[in-house]
């Protein structure tokens, strides 16, 4: 059984495009305004950037997919265990489920799952689709921006708690700030006995590194540059999109890999009445992602509520996936 839950079911989709519209341009003009120069990567995610998503996931130079749906396929029932029965389960960023079936397939009589994802049409059809596999397990997708507060739909049957599914790595794209106010409200969210299953990269030599975010193929970069593409289209943006170049780096200190897009020549963007200009070289960061330690991780979960339980990872120690809860 599906019943859908949207945030805001009286906003009609052409006010929504709209408000979408203005927002990209407020933070491309803040961004671009800013010093340095930034641009925030959530604006990767058109059509053509989810696709080049998809494909980065495909080159042999980018681990971490592959990485964890080993990690899923070999343990799973495992975390089935650990996650308990009669679970309300909650997955962050949905998207196509894809690395979710692995985990439904084990769970102890799941009581619902909840997909949580801002594309309304891409929720809507992988929750028809997931709710045709898994007819036994109530489906209530919701279609909402995880980063801010959202109402978690009560499932007909009462479940014995709630577990938060928030895979790929994704927690490595915010900055340890916001990671850490993303995990509390997921502590919040689940309350005593809630369960936490995150994907996370674990840091690891430079040289691999580099190179699962600059493969041979430029996907990476067409990633990267299509935010400029969608600047000139949806915002009337004056700017040489070939003028730019990708540029990826690992940041040791920080432990985390860097993004930029770098201007080969000194020249202005026009956007919405304004100019910005560029100095030759000049970089634009458009994403970090952070790459941790399993003891470093749960001392920041730790710090907001959550203690770690279990970590499998694997046999290179690339990428791990924990299982915290709330005491
Ligand atoms: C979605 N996220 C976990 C990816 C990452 O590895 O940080 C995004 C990405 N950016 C460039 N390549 C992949």
């Amino acid at each position: 059984m599906i019943r859908p839950h949207m945030q805001h079911p009286q906003t009609d989709r052409q006010t929504m495009t709209t408000l979408a519209r203005d927002r990209f341009l407020d933070d491309s003009l803040t961004g671009l305004n800013d010093s340095p120069k930034r641009l925030p990567c959530k604006y990767f995610y058109d059509r053509r950037g989810s696709q080049l998503f998809d494909q980065i996931c495909e080159t042999d130079e980018y681990y971490l997919t592959r990485t964890e749906t080993t990690i899923m396929q070999r343990y799973a029932g495992e975390m089935g265990q650990c996650l308990g029965e009669g679970i309300r389960l909650v997955e962050l960023g949905s998207g196509s489920s894809i690395k979710t079936r692995t985990l439904l397939d084990h769970l102890i009589d799941p009581v619902a799952y909840v997909p949580v994802d801002i594309s309304r049409e891409h929720l809507l059809a992988s929750a028809e689709q997931i709710s045709d596999e898994y007819p036994d397990i109530e489906i209530l997708p919701v279609c909402a921006d995880f980063t801010k507060p959202f109402t978690l739909p009560n499932p007909s049957a009462k479940p014995s708690h709630s577990a938060v599914y928030f895979p790929g790595s994704t927690i490595g794209n915010f900055q340890p700030q916001a990671a850490q106010k993303l995990l509390h409200s997921m502590a919040q969210m689940c309350g005593q006995q809630g369960g936490l299953l995150i994907g996370i990269d674990l840091q690891k030599d430079r040289e691999i590194l580099e190179r699962a975010y600059n493969d041979d193929e430029g996907v990476t970069a067409a990633f990267n540059l299509n935010l400029l593409h969608r600047m000139r289209k949806e915002l009337g943006a004056t700017l040489d999109v070939e003028a730019f170049e990708h540029h990826a780096i690992y940041n040791q200190q920080q432990g985390r890999i860097e993004i930029y897009l770098r201007s080969q020549v000194e020249q202005t963007i026009h956007l919405d009445g304004q100019s910005v200009r560029l100095e030759e070289g000049e970089l634009i960061h458009t994403e970090y992602s952070h790459k941790y330690t399993i003891d470093g991780f749960a001392q920041m979960a730790g710090e907001v509520g959550w203690t770690l339980r279990r970590s499998w990872t694997d046999a290179n120690n690339y990428f791990a996936v924990l299982h915290l809860i709330v005491l």
